[in-house]
């Protein structure tokens, strides 16, 4: 997991081609023109969906991991919580869905949560569990993007 801003393009240098090309493209787009559903950005390596709906408490919602994809996530408008552990879970872990990429659990084993405002997107590797959508104080509907990057993208410079 690794977590940024888009205001601090200038040092994403060091990330791999792929992940710079998608933030790139996030800090070229212009909030309001994200319009929610699915968006292809090179076939079935880099996609992205735009989705907006409300917040809800962590207890009531379910972790995510993939194996297959990575996410990156952009927060576009209003606060948001995420869990997340850099560790995959080895236990109590849900049946695999290969057709969607992911699995779920219900809970994270030694989580830690982002504060997601605005401008700020995180990154999450495969096996890599993380509960998106969550309320904090002064959360309500939120706007959000999730490019889906292979993994074959990830270890080239
Ligand atoms: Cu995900």
């Amino acid at each position: 997991m690794f977590q940024g801003s888009l205001t601090q393009t200038h040092y994403f240098g060091g990330l791999p081609a792929s992940i710079r090309r998608v933030l790139a493209r996030l800090a070229d787009t212009l909030p309001e023109a994200f319009t929610c559903g699915r968006h292809e950005i090179d076939g079935e390596l880099i996609f992205m969906n735009v989705m907006e709906f409300d917040t809800q408490p962590a207890q009531s919602k379910k972790a995510e991991l993939h194996r297959t994809y990575a996410d990156v996530q952009l927060l576009i408008s209003g606060i948001e919580g995420i869990e997340y552990s850099a560790l995959t879970p080895t236990r109590d872990l849900e049946p695999y869905h290969s057709d969607d990429d992911y699995q779920l659990i219900s809970d994270i084993p030694d989580n830690s949560q982002l504060r997601m405002l605005p401008g700020m997107f995180a990154v999450f590797f495969p096996g890599e569990p993380h509960k998106p959508g969550c309320t904090l104080s002064g959360s309500g509907t939120i706007k959000k993007v999730v490019v889906k990057v292979h993994h074959s993208l990830l270890n080239q410079p």
